[in-house]
């Protein structure tokens, strides 16, 4: 049987339910996932996605502070109170390593808390594209990818990366998969648009807001393809390295 990619083009636009028979891959690659993968390379022990800043520090709250980082962005910058904000850069080992950090956003986050029923859920950025088309192939299950879009809109960095995936998907399966109309779509846009993934980011709504919030360098770091080739998963409301990119040594 030939696997069904669909994607969503917004968060809006998820019937969570629909979610539990498939493995769900959610994007926002200008900033949150770019983000959330190089924390966890960067050692972070794991990273607890909230929706809102008040639940964020509720949940901070119930844990033990030392082991505990607040982390997000509000309107691109950071949260009043938090200890990092949403730029990939800022999540170095020395501040993560062994950490938990609690982590809001505007898109990024919501999506990753609205696919929570998904059979698998793992976040992609053009980061670590090549591990997540691996991981993908390897499995024979439906795949469903979400963009984060931006405030509800639709997101040409996160739907140019969606097609990306499914163009790298198609040649790394057995079989073609069958793409729903907007997965097509995303196809089409990264042929057209894939070719400088910097320069498409310089001029989509968001990239250019960053640009002029000062926050621009981080356009490059998150065009930089299988620049951090780590899987997050998500299990248990957290999400956390797959085993098998996790440098702990097992659990004895
Ligand atoms: C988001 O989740 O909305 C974005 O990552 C916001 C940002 O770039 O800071």
């Amino acid at each position: 049987m030939n696997m069904k990619i669909s994607l969503y083009l917004t968060p809006g636009l998820v019937d969570e339910q629909a979610l539990r028979e498939k493995i769900v891959v959610a994007i926002d690659v200008l900033r949150a996932s770019t983000t959330m993968i190089t924390a966890l390379k960067s050692g972070a022990r794991e990273i607890v996605p909230a929706t809102t800043i008040e639940s964020a520090v509720k949940i901070a709250a119930n844990l033990d502070a030392h082991q505990t980082i607040l982390g997000g962005e509000r309107h691109g910058r950071i949260i009043e109170g938090f200890q990092l904000g949403n730029s990939p850069g800022e999540y170095t080992e020395e501040r993560v390593k062994g950490k938990t950090i609690v982590f809001t956003t505007t898109n990024g986050s919501q999506a990753v808390v609205r696919s929570r029923y998904a059979r698998e859920l793992i976040v992609c950025g053009f980061v670590n594209l090549t591990v997540v088309r691996d991981h993908l192939v390897q499995k024979p299950s439906d795949i469903a990818v979400i963009c984060a879009g931006r405030n509800g809109d639709f997101s040409m960095e996160d739907t140019v990366c969606a097609g990306m995936l499914v163009s790298m998907v198609s040649e790394g399966a057995t079989e073609p998969p069958v793409l729903c109309d907007a997965a097509a779509a995303a196809l089409v846009l990264y042929r057209s648009l894939g070719k400088s993934l910097l320069t498409m980011m310089e001029h989509t709504d968001h990239g250019r807001y960053l640009q002029e919030i000062d926050m621009g360098d981080d356009l490059r770091v998150c065009a930089a393809v299988d620049a951090v080739p780590v899987l997050p998963v998500y299990e248990g409301n957290v999400l956390r390295l797959r085993k098998t990119d996790t440098t702990e040594p097992p659990a004895r």
